[in-house]
């Protein structure tokens, strides 16, 4: 490996609140020094004795996007059902069957060959960490083979069998919930355990008991609460101590007030309260309530088909009610809390050296020109990288 400095850099996003006032923790002007993958020094002026220097002039180095919530694989399109939800069609869990059949026509190498360009779209943008669920095979096979191509991919590996009932168990929709316990869980070899809780999806006891019995195997819980319709999956989530509740558009001020006072970080999903049916404001909420607050992309086919931090960023500023700071925070150290990651997220010595270089003068310019990709490199463990690798 090799050291590198990052010099003269106009706005340096640290995220440690002890360096300034605001939470983003910005210096002007600094230097950063990675070595071995890892941030070594914060400093000024051009350090000697290191590998490569790379002039920051003008430019903005933040933390690499934490992405704490995808699907993205998958096979098909669904731009159609897109089409018609701007002509006033309501978003329904019931578009996910049609990439269930696509998904389970597909070879490995498609879904691998699918991820890969997703991924390397994301990067291309600024992520660095990308959480991958499973979640459109809904067979033992189709679910395994899933989670096998994501963990070519990904640490963050997400077992989501529990996305909704497949056709097949219709008419028996615990036999589902026992294949996903007593087959699929004990092979699955995920970090997390995922279920949507939610109408068309999974009812409050299945989800608990999905939840627990991943646990009981080695998963660690997270879930898709309140996309929908308001119920009890906030209160699950609080109950198994899950690093994270997703989506929560349909929130009520309980549940809200619940989450402030727990571990459990809200994760909310610009991109598909932009794709599906916004929730205005709906940040505001959970930060003037003291929430931890991350925000992800939520990429899948049906609900928020982007890879775009930045645009998340952007839209959590003019459709949720986030400062740019705040979404700038969600999306950087509020995806590492989500996945319950102290070693990235942030840029302090001996955190990892995942860093995204804007061609900007300011991380404002996230929010302040949506749409442009204003990223000039994206550095995964101190070297730039423009193919996704693990
Ligand atoms: O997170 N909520 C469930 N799953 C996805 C959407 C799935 C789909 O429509 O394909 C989501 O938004
Ligand atoms: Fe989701």
């Amino acid at each position: 490996m090799s050291s590198i400095a990052f010099t003269n850099i106009s706005t340096l996003v640290t995220n440690d609140s002890s360096i300034d006032d605001g939470a983003l923790g910005i210096v002007r002007n600094a230097t950063i020094v990675s070595d071995d993958g890892v941030i070594a020094r914060i400093t000024t002026g051009v350090p000697t004795g290191v590998d490569s220097v790379v002039d920051c002039s003008n430019k903005t180095l933040l933390p690499g996007f934490v992405d704490s919530h995808s699907h993205i694989i998958f096979a098909g399109d669904r731009s159609e059902e897109f089409s018609l939800r701007s002509q006033g069609q309501k978003y329904t869990s019931g578009g996910i069957a049609s990439t269930v059949a696509a998904t389970r026509a597909a070879t490995d190498s498609d879904l691998a060959s699918n991820a890969q360009r997703l991924l390397d779209e994301a990067l291309a943008s600024g992520t660095t960490t990308m959480e991958i669920k499973s979640g459109y095979g809904l067979t033992e096979k189709d679910e395994l083979r899933s989670l096998q191509v994501a963990k070519n991919f990904t640490e963050e590996t997400t077992l989501l069998a529990a996305h909704v009932i497949p056709e097949e168990f219709r008419d028996d929709p615990d036999g589902y919930v026992d294949l996903i316990i007593n087959s699929i869980i004990p092979q699955s070899h995920a970090k997390w355990i995922d279920v949507f809780c939610d109408v068309g999806a999974f009812n409050p006891n299945q989800t608990e008991a999905i939840l627990r019995a991943g646990i009981s195997h080695g998963l660690l819980p997270r879930l898709h609460a309140n996309q929908l319709s308001s119920g009890k999956a906030v209160e699950i989530a609080i109950a198994v101590d899950a690093a994270s509740a997703d989506h929560l558009s349909k929130s009520t001020d309980r549940d809200i007030e619940l989450l402030a006072s727990s571990n459990t970080v809200a994760t909310l999903l610009p991109g598909a309260e932009f794709s599906t049916h916004l929730e205005a404001y709906l940040g505001r909420r959970f930060l003037d309530a003291g929430a931890t607050v991350a925000i992800a992309s939520d990429c899948n086919p049906g609900s928020s088909f982007t890879t775009s931090m930045p645009f998340c960023i952007a839209a959590a500023v003019s459709l949720l009610g986030f400062t740019v700071e705040e979404a700038v925070a969600a999306a950087t150290i509020g995806g590492a809390k989500a996945l319950r990651r102290s070693d990235i997220g942030s840029i302090s010595v001996g955190k990892r050296a995942d860093l995204v270089l804007l061609d900007a003068p300011s991380y404002i310019h996230l929010a302040y020109r949506p749409g442009v990709n204003l990223v000039h490199s994206t550095y995964k463990s101190g070297r730039a990288v423009t193919t996704w690798q693990k």
